[in-house]
């Protein structure tokens, strides 16, 4: 090997450690700050409605109306509640270590950050969880993928609709599988293999609530699936929707992955070739 080409060598892998480092940062933001903008979000919708009973409260003598204040506010505090639980269950949950793991409660905690959103945007939730046996798995990272599939579902179907959540085990594969489904626009043949490829991204930025456009979040969601020894797969008809599928092995993960490892994956599949059919599979 010439010197010149050692040289170009160093160069190139000099320059892959400076995108890794990037992805890294950029997933982190983009997580940490999408978590802040819907907690943040929630939180004012649940204050509004506090807010606006305990004036009707204190307006109105009568005990039918003081009454019926008293349930919303009631109800409106027990949502802040759960809010506040999710938030700290991630928190808490912050172990890099695989342990078993309850799927179902991932989603529904998930289901509490984006509830008032998923109705801002008047998308009705179907949710068809079966009882699956818990995975071996990093819950955090888990919800991380989750968020990103649900807010990538919403994001898709600006005009409202429904989204369609599966959790069921698949006893031929020996994978517990779980389906998110929207019936957006889908995605076309030619950007359907380009959609795992960090930063690649048709949003123009953040919406509204601060979340998207950054192009990071299905590369992540590959990562961290690939991580857990499970596979991502995606199925998309343009004017009909987009199903994405997570499968992950029931059998108990033996040697935990860490996240690094996840991201040197993604910075490898920048190079790497997909196949451009209706649907892919990584
Ligand atoms: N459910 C979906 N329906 C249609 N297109 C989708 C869907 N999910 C992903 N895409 C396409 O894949 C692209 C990449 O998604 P990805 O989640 O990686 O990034 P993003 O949502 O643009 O930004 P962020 O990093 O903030 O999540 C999106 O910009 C969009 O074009
Ligand atoms: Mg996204």
């Amino acid at each position: 090997m010439s010197e010149c080409q050692q040289k170009e060598i160093h160069q190139l892998q000099d320059e892959i450690t400076a995108l890794k480092k990037r992805l890294d940062q950029s997933q982190r933001m983009t997580a940490l700050g999408e978590l802040v903008s819907t907690t943040t979000h929630e939180f004012n919708n649940v204050l509004m409605t506090i807010i606006n009973y305990a004036k009707m409260g204190m307006r109105h003598e009568d005990k039918e109306t003081r009454d019926k204040a008293f349930a919303k506010i009631n109800k409106a505090g027990m949502r802040a509640s759960k809010i506040t639980n999710a938030v700290l269950g991630m928190a808490r949950n912050r172990s890099e270590h695989f342990e078993l793991t309850d799927v179902a409660k991932l989603i529904d905690e998930s289901m509490v950050l984006l509830e008032r959103e998923m109705q801002k945007y008047r998308i009705s939730v179907d949710m068809q969880i079966d009882d699956v046996p818990e995975i071996s798995a990093i819950g955090n990272q888990i919800q991380q993928v989750l968020m990103n599939l649900l807010i990538n579902a919403r994001q898709a179907m600006s005009e409202g609709g429904q989204l369609v959540i599966k959790l069921q085990q698949n006893t031929a594969n020996h994978t517990v599988d779980l389906s998110i489904r929207d019936y957006g626009p889908g995605i076309p043949q030619d950007k359907l293999r380009r959609i795992f490829d960090p930063y690649y991204t048709t949003k123009s930025g953040p919406d509204e609530t601060g979340k998207g456009g950054t192009g990071v979040g299905l590369a992540t969601c590959k990562n961290i699936i690939e991580a857990h020894g499970g596979k991502i797969r995606v199925e998309s008809s343009v004017g009909k929707g987009t199903n994405f599928t997570l499968m992950f092995p029931m059998e108990v993960q033996k040697s935990p992955v860490p996240m690094a490892r996840g991201i040197a994956g993604a910075v490898s599949q920048i190079n790497a070739a997909t196949q451009a059919t209706g649907n892919v599979t990584h």
